[in-house]
Formats: structure tokens, C-alpha cells, sequence
């Protein structure tokens, strides 16, 4: 498929513009950073969040489907994470059906329900609870993926991504850790699902310790195949890991990152 990889340039972008390519994909990048050393393919220099320079690239080249690892991977203001994880994905959308451009995959997080309390197991069929603004912005995120699922028949795929990560480095990360192969399994199944309409899946390893629920990914062909536990010998306890494990976000849903919704001091 010739896919758009929103945030190419990232720590992401940068794992899946290589191992889609392994797997047959051709790569177009997206960033609004210049192309890092090593991209192989077209790249576009942009602000996701510009309508005008993602039709642009839209208006240059034709593409079976886009994938979007572009936004802030943490917390942020309120308008600056909504500009960073909604304004972005509306431009892709309003583009995609300009276009007719019919599957997205979103780099989600489980933050979209991270003061969901630790449960048994975590379904995808939990209400959202995000934990920061960062959350809130992903479950937006989603919400408008849904609208435009049902609107223009749009394939959406959601991937709530854990911990993703070399290799583990914190308790917490036993159970959230998504391995770079992982992540490319990952994506490469969210785009070559057949018609999966609107759909969540958490993204993570295939860990022994995990508690998120793996099967909504397996029922769109993710198969995991790496595990945390292999990594436990050099993942030393620390301080706050009791704390952290109370809920899906870890340290977003503590009181740490309790903060005003906007900054007052531009
Ligand atoms: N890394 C994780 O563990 C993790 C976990 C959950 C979700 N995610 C999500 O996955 C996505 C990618 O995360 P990452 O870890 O690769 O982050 P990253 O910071 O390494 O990469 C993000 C890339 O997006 C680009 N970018 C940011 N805003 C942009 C914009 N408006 N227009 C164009 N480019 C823009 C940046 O220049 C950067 O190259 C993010 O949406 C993040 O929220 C990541």
C-alpha cells in the first residue's frame, strides 16, 4: 500500500517507515521537521495541524491510506494537546475525503482511559476516562475518527499505544511494553484488515505480565510477538511503582500531573 506517515521523523515514525517498508509498503513522510538521515522515500516538511500544507501534500500524491504518529507524545495545555492530537487528525480526515482515502491508523494511547482503576483484565469496551489533557485529547481524537467512520464509511484504527520502547526500563512497562517489531505487526495488520470501520486496539507486546485485553488487536490480525518479562533482569523496582499501578495511565493518573488547563503565562 502507499501510506502517508504522519510524524515520520519521530521515534515511531522512524521504526515503522522501515519495517513497512520490509513488509511491502511504500512510505511517504510527514513531519514538520526536516527528513531524518536514512528516510527512504518522498517526504513532505509540514504542520499536521495546517490544513493547507496536509492538502498539499494530498494535491501532490495519491495514497492508499495514512498513518498518523504526528502529536506531542505527552502532556501538554489543554489547547496546545487538542491542537497537537485533534486539529491534526481533522486536517488528515477532511483531506482523506477530499480524496477518497479511505483507512487511517492513529497512534492512540491507553491515556484516552488511563484513571480507569487496574481491573482483571482492560476491554475496549470500557467508557473513556483520560487522565491528563493529553488523554482528553485522544479520546477526541477518536471520537471524530468515529464520526467520520460513520459519515464517509472511513476504516479508523485506533491503536492505544502502551509504553513503546527499546526495551523496558520500569515495572510498569512489564505489562505496557509495545516492541518496534510489535508496533510494525501492529500497524501493518490496522492497515490490511478487511473493513474494520471504527475500531480500538491496545498496543502493547505480547507481555507476560499484561492486563490490557490483546484480543480486539488479534481479531484485526496483530499478533504480538515479543515479551517483556524477557528484559526483567535489567528492570530494577522503583518508588513510585506501587502508585502507578494503580491505574491504566500510571504516573498521568497520579496527582503529579495535576495542573491548570490553560497556560497564563504567554
Ligand atoms: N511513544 C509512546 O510510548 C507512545 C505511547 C502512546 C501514544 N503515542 C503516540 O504515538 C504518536 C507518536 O509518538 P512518538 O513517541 O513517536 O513521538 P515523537 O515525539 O518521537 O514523534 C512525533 C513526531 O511528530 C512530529 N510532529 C509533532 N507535531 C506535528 C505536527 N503538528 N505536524 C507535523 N509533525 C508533527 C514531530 O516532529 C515528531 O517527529 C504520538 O501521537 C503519541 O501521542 C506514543
Amino acid at each position: 500500500m502507499k501510506v502517508l506517515l504522519s510524524g515520520a521523523a519521530g521515534s515511531i515514525g522512524r521504526a515503522l517507515t522501515l519495517g513497512l517498508v520490509d513488509r511491502g509498503h511504500e512510505i511517504v513522510g510527514f513531519d514538520r521537521v526536516p527528513q531524518p538521515e536514512g528516510h527512504v522515500g518522498p517526504w513532505y516538511t509540514g504542520d499536521c495541524a495546517d490544513p493547507d500544507a496536509v492538502a498539499e501534500v494530498f494535491d501532490e500524491e495519491h495514497f492508499d491510506a495514512v498513518v498518523h504518529m504526528a502529536g506531542h507524545p505527552g502532556e501538554a495545555s489543554l489547547p496546545d494537546s487538542l491542537t497537537s492530537h485533534v486539529v491534526t487528525t481533522a486536517a488528515l480526515l477532511d483531506a482523506m475525503v477530499e480524496h477518497d482515502v479511505t483507512r487511517i491508523v492513529y497512534g492512540g494511547s491507553n491515556h484516552a482511559v488511563g484513571r480507569t482503576p487496574r481491573t482483571e483484565l482492560l476491554g475496549i469496551d470500557v467508557p473513556p476516562r483520560p487522565d491528563t489533557f493529553y488523554g482528553v485529547s485522544k479520546v477526541a481524537a477518536e471520537a471524530l475518527m468515529s464520526l467520520y467512520a460513520d459519515r464517509y464509511g472511513i476504516d479508523a484504527v485506533s491503536c492505544r499505544i502502551g509504553s513503546f520502547l527499546e526495551r523496558p526500563e520500569t515495572v510498569r512497562h512489564l505489562a505496557t511494553w509495545l516492541s518496534p517489531d510489535d508496533c510494525v505487526r501492529m500497524v501493518d495488520a490496522a492497515l490490511t484488515a478487511t473493513a474494520p470501520g471504527f475500531a480500538v486496539l491496545y498496543g502493547i507486546s505480547d507481555n507476560t505480565r499484561a492486563w490490557w485485553d490483546l484480543e480486539p488487536g488479534r481479531a484485526l490480525g496483530y499478533e504480538p510477538q515479543d515479551d517483556a518479562e524477557d528484559f526483567l533482569s535489567s528492570v530494577r523496582p522503583g518508588p513510585s511503582d506501587e502508585a502507578e499501578a494503580g491505574h491504566v495511565g500510571g504516573p498521568y493518573a497520579t496527582a503529579e500531573f495535576e495542573r491548570p488547563a490553560l497556560d497564563r503565562s504567554s
